[in-house]
């Protein structure tokens, strides 16, 4: 099978395509054909080894993808041959075929999703379900501020926390692909770099400031953040986009009292299986409704994923970019 194939640490062009054999599905696991994988922040950190999960090299990336089950291993059942799959693997979807256990939960395609909008829903979804609804909490028509909006895990969380009735303020440094995240549910969207939304979160509030905060971006952006909270605010660190975590004045967090809540959406899931439960029971209902339906703005084959890499890197995607397999 054709793979991409980490073997040192660097920028994108460390990357090859190499010829590999096909896994054998062992018990309890599943052979999946892999037909698109969607590219996340993540999975450019671990190929340039900043990001805190170091697979040893060589390695394959990629963490999320979509295709059909080509074969069974000894014991597995309730999936058939043909089924198309959902699934997570971290590292190795990058590539023609790859192995999941069984119980790892893939689920199925909905109908009417092509395969690439398949690979791009499980990271985003996850994310933006368990920062919203695990973590914070978010109700009817509570002011949630979205930063990072144009990418995969704010996009994600705009079109849940417009699911949920909230009123959606969505943050992201371009207007045409601020028009996208319009499109995609936000109320009001702000670029950052034309505008402070700090005033105009509060203006939009009537005064009172963002109830929940997701912020995949860190660094100032969540320093300011701060700022336009509400009284009794939840502020949701979800990533770092900008390069680094940020340094918060405690005092803010005392006299608003806010709760600053850390997630880790799929890491969550395994320390406490009823949040599992929940996505494999939430999820196939969701999807199936077009909530979190992935919007993919890039494709490419399997060889360019050095490109496919680029544009996340310059930040030309908005909602996913995917390889096509
Ligand atoms: N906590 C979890 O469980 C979890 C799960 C998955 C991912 N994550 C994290 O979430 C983050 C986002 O991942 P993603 O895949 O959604 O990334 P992505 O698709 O590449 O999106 C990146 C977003 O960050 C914004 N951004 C980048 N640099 C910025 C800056 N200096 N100032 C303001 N905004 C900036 C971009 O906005 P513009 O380009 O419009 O400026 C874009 O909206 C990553 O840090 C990732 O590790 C966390």
């Amino acid at each position: 099978m054709r793979a991409v194939l980490c073997e040192t640490l660097g920028d994108p062009s460390v990357l090859r395509i190499a010829e590999l054999p096909v896994p054998e599905p062992k018990a309890g696991e599943i052979l999946i054909r892999v037909h698109a994988a969607s590219l996340n922040f993540p999975d450019v950190l671990m190929v340039a080894g900043g990001y805190q999960h170091k697979p040893a090299l060589p390695f394959i990336p990629g963490m999320e993808a979509a295709g059909e089950i080509a074969a069974l291993g000894p014991g597995v059942t309730g999936w058939t041959v043909g089924d198309g799959v959902i699934f997570g693997k971290r590292p190795g979807c990058f590539a023609e075929y790859a192995v999941v256990a069984a119980d790892s939960q893939p689920m199925k395609v909905p109908v009417g999703w092509s395969f690439a909008e398949a690979s791009a829903f499980r990271v985003a979804a996850t994310t933006a379900y368990n920062g919203l609804i695990h973590r914070a909490g978010l109700k009817r028509r509570e002011v949630l501020l979205v930063h990072g909006a144009t990418g995969g895990v704010g996009m994600a969380a705009v079109q849940l926390g417009k699911h949920l009735g909230a009123q959606v303020i969505a943050t992201g440094g371009d207007d045409a692909r601020l028009e996208v995240v319009r499109a995609q549910g936000a109320d009001f969207v702000i670029n950052y770099r034309s505008t402070d939304f700090v005033p105009l979160v509060k203006d939009l509030s009537d005064g009172r400031g963002a109830d929940v905060i997701y912020d995949p971006v860190g660094g100032e952006t969540f320093e300011r953040s701060l700022r336009c909270a509400a009284f009794g605010g939840r502020l949701l660190v979800i990533g770092f986009t900008s390069g680094g975590p940020s340094t918060l004045k405690s005092n803010h967090i005392l006299i608003k009292c806010l709760s600053v809540i850390g997630v880790r959406a799929g890491e969550h899931a395994r320390h406490y299986k009823p949040f599992a439960d929940d996505y494999a029971r939430e999820f196939p209902r969701l999807a199936a409704q077009g909530v979190m339906r992935p919007h993919i703005s890039h494709r490419f084959p399997l060889e360019r994923v050095a490109d496919a890499m680029r544009v996340v890197l310059e930040r030309k995607v908005v909602g996913k970019a995917v390889l096509e397999i």
